[in-house]
């Protein structure tokens, strides 16, 4: 997750236009090796499939490069929550058609949601593109590309009710070496009537736990020291050993990764408030490795809009869950997506989410304005009534004011020391280090001999700028 500002001021950039690209990990100038490059846009989700792609094609003696000039295979792991985020991966693929003139015989594929949701359509009308596959069929990819690679297109986008992936051991890109996505689930159930996933990652189901620790131990054998557990809704994860009938929920699974090692920091991402047990407080107050951040989405202040959104809770129900936050993890920092303009939205409702927003006193936010998406519920039972201006007012609104709350946040922290893990050198110096503290927050702060990444340090907050906290390191 990128530094407190930038989320404010991308938005939607931050989850949708943001690239990721996989290192050159084949130095060997050979010219016969296929070589295939990928980018992921949207969810933290689909940073975590490309992982798993890139094992799967490893299979297939395809070997990552960062270039795509050098690429065999183009891939693009895309995301349709917003009209926004199909329109950037429609206009990559419009540049990299140009790039395939120089080099004919070149893949492109399109994966993930965009691939789930248009099908064959993205074959019939982008002629570019030789590959679709949604996001339960990463495991075809080696049958498929056979195929590609004698001119036939191929496409997969079959969803299933079991595939987790469990046994597959993801090829980390781009690394840092500290800090990795674990997915702990696959799909939603919850059909929010704004929401195109579930019907682009299908059921929900759960993996089995035991692969999750195991990966998790891994990790931490090979010096990384934070793993975040991955969901669209980490508090309805629940696994059933097949023999004993044993059942394991997200609090069972959230203390059995925090018990792998004291200096393995855990986080969870998505929180949704209708599921989030006591439990998993208790199992946040009691490791101090599992870290004092909660991510949980309001969506509106609304409870006329959150009926009509169907989120399954009311304000005072959130308001109840942000309250048992406080009383059981009293340091704990949340943050919140949030939706303007959702249909019929009226500025008492607007008004409702400036307060929710202001009593929660969200640390960050993702922003957005509503965005129908064919085929939710949304789509075919309200009309998208609120006009782009109004959107556009509210939203800002919404984004003036969590500014505000951040820098609330970010000034209250000065002249505190938190315990940061150290993530690499800052965007700007090789002479600082950029790390982050429970709550999630980036402090920048000089370098000091006996430190490096993946080290602990206290750090003392001496000042803020809107965006980042700056320090120092306090030693005893
Ligand atoms: N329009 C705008 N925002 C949306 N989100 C999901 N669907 C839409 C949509 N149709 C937002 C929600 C969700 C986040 C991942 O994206 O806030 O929590
Ligand atoms: Fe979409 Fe709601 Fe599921 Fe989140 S919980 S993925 S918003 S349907």
């Amino acid at each position: 997750m990128k530094a407190i500002v930038s989320d404010l001021k991308s938005i939607d950039e931050t989850r949708q236009g943001e690239a990721f690209y996989m290192p050159d990990i084949d130095e060997v100038n050979d010219i016969n090796l296929k070589r295939f490059y990928i980018e992921s846009y949207g969810c933290q989700m689909n940073f975590s499939d490309s992982e798993i792609v890139a094992s799967i094609l490893a299979e297939s003696q395809y070997h990552p490069t960062r270039d795509i000039e050098k690429a065999n295979l183009i891939l693009l792991n895309t995301c349709s929550i917003r009209e926004k985020a199909e329109e950037t991966i429609r206009k990559r693929l419009r540049t990299i058609d140009k790039l395939k003139a120089n080099r004919p015989g070149t893949m492109v594929g399109i994966l993930g949601c965009m691939a789930e949701r248009l099908k064959q359509s993205l074959l019939d009308d982008e002629k570019l593109v030789d590959l679709v596959v949604g996001p339960d069929a990463y495991r075809d990819l080696p049958r498929l590309l056979n195929r590609a690679e004698d001119g036939d297109k191929g496409i997969n986008v079959l969803l299933s009710r079991e595939e987790t992936y469990a046994d597959i051991s993801p090829v980390r890109l781009e690394s840092n070496g500290v800090t990795a996505f674990i997915s702990i689930m696959r799909g939603c159930d919850n059909m929010c009537s704004f929401c195109v996933v579930p019907f682009t990652r299908g059921r929900e189901r759960s993996r089995d736990p035991f692969t999750i620790v195991s990966e998790a131990t891994h990790l931490f054998d090979k010096g990384f020291r934070e793993v975040t557990l991955l969901g669209q809704n980490v508090d309805s994860y629940k696994w059933q050993h097949p023999e004993t009938h044993e059942t394991y929920t997200f609090a069972q699974l959230l203390e059995q990764v925090a018990r792998i090692h004291p200096d393995l920091r855990v986080r969870f991402s998505t929180s949704h408030p209708k599921d989030m047990t006591d439990d998993v407080l208790h199992a946040m107050a009691s490791f101090e490795n599992i870290c004092n951040y909660v991510h949980l989405p309001v969506q509106s202040g609304s409870s006329r809009v959150l009926a009509l959104m169907n989120r399954t809770y009311d304000r005072e129900w959130y308001i109840n869950r942000i309250e048992a936050i406080r009383r059981i993890v009293p340091d704990c920092a949340v943050s919140s997506d949030i939706i303007a303009g959702f249909c019929t939205e009226t500025d008492e409702d607007h008004q409702d989410t400036l307060s929710m927003m202001a009593w929660a006193d969200y640390c960050m936010s993702y922003m957005f304005s509503y965005s129908e998406r064919p085929g939710t519920l949304a789509a075919r039972k309200y009309k998208d009534d609120i006009d782009e201006d109004t959107k556009k007012n509210r939203l800002s609104e919404i984004i003036a004011l969590q500014r505000q709350l951040s820098a609330e946040h970010n000034a209250r922290d000065v002249g505190k020391t938190y315990k940061v893990l150290i993530e690499g050198d800052s965007r700007k110096s090789d002479l600082e280090f950029k790390g982050r503290n429970s709550q999630n927050k980036m402090i920048v702060f000089p370098k000091l001999p006996g430190f490096k990444p993946g080290s602990y340090a206290d750090v003392f907050v001496e000042s803020a700028n809107s965006a980042t906290l700056i320090g120092r390191i306090v030693q005893s």
